[in-house]
């Protein structure tokens, strides 16, 4: 079995569709996740350390969504905070030192190396929900077709939190749950997350990453 780590795995939306391409996952997350689907559960602190840099190295892929609250567009209305800090450059550096391949994931705007956005559109979601990634392999982005098309929208307090114009906020949980794919998460889990669809079509493209004494890496 091919074994997959997810650091900020909150309830799993990523973790999700880990599994779906068939990686059995180790969700990290420093508060306790009920609700979260994966395969194994750890409570801490990602960046400081809860795994070795062995254990680490025992995983075939590790995916890491730090907290982008710093990033998000939604900053321009005075919701981010002194205590907002970046944790995308020390996620790096731990993944990096790893030598395991790995995706981090975050928001428009967000300090990513070389990202590749993925849109709901590109997998037949009613979110828009753009997300950058940052891989140390290929990602092909599917076709993206939201220009123009109605946007779910699956963030705020509540499903009637009040939206920008032109934006459809979803009419409850459940119409939220089927816009992004996922069918157990309560509605703040639900804003948290992202569509299982992307991380599925990432995982499935995750190969190993080249060692610097043989540059074509590994011999399968
Ligand atoms: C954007 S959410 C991740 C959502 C997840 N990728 C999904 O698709 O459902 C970020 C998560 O990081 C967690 N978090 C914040 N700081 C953390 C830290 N230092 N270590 C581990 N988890 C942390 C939060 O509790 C939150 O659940």
């Amino acid at each position: 079995v091919r074994r997959a780590l997810d650091l900020f795995c909150g309830a799993g939306g990523a973790t999700r569709g880990l599994q779906r391409a068939g990686f059995h996952v180790t969700g990290v997350d420093v508060f306790p996740q009920p609700s979260y689907v994966g395969d194994r559960f750890i409570e801490a602190d990602a960046t400081a350390l809860p795994l070795t840099l062995e254990e680490l190295r025992e995983f075939d892929f590790i995916w890491a969504s730090p907290p982008c609250q710093r990033h998000t567009q939604l900053r321009g209305l005075g919701k981010a905070k002194a205590s907002d800090v970046d944790l995308i450059p020390v996620t790096r550096e731990l993944l990096r030192l790893s030598g395991v391949p790995y995706v981090i994931e975050n928001v428009v705007g967000a300090p990513l190396i070389n990202p590749v956005t993925l849109c709901g559109s590109m997998f037949g979601l009613a979110v828009k929900r753009h997300r950058l990634f940052e891989a140390t392999f290929p990602i092909e982005p599917p076709r993206c077709a939201c220009r123009g098309r109605r946007n779910i929208a699956v963030y705020g307090k509540s499903p009637a939190h009040r939206l920008p114009d032109g934006v459809i906020r979803a009419r409850d949980l459940q119409h939220g749950r089927e816009a992004m794919g996922i069918d157990w998460m309560n509605w703040r889990e639900l804003t948290q997350a992202i569509p299982p669809a992307y991380s599925e079509h990432i995982a499935r493209a995750a190969r190993p990453t080249p060692t610097k004494e043989d540059p074509r890496g590994p011999v399968e």
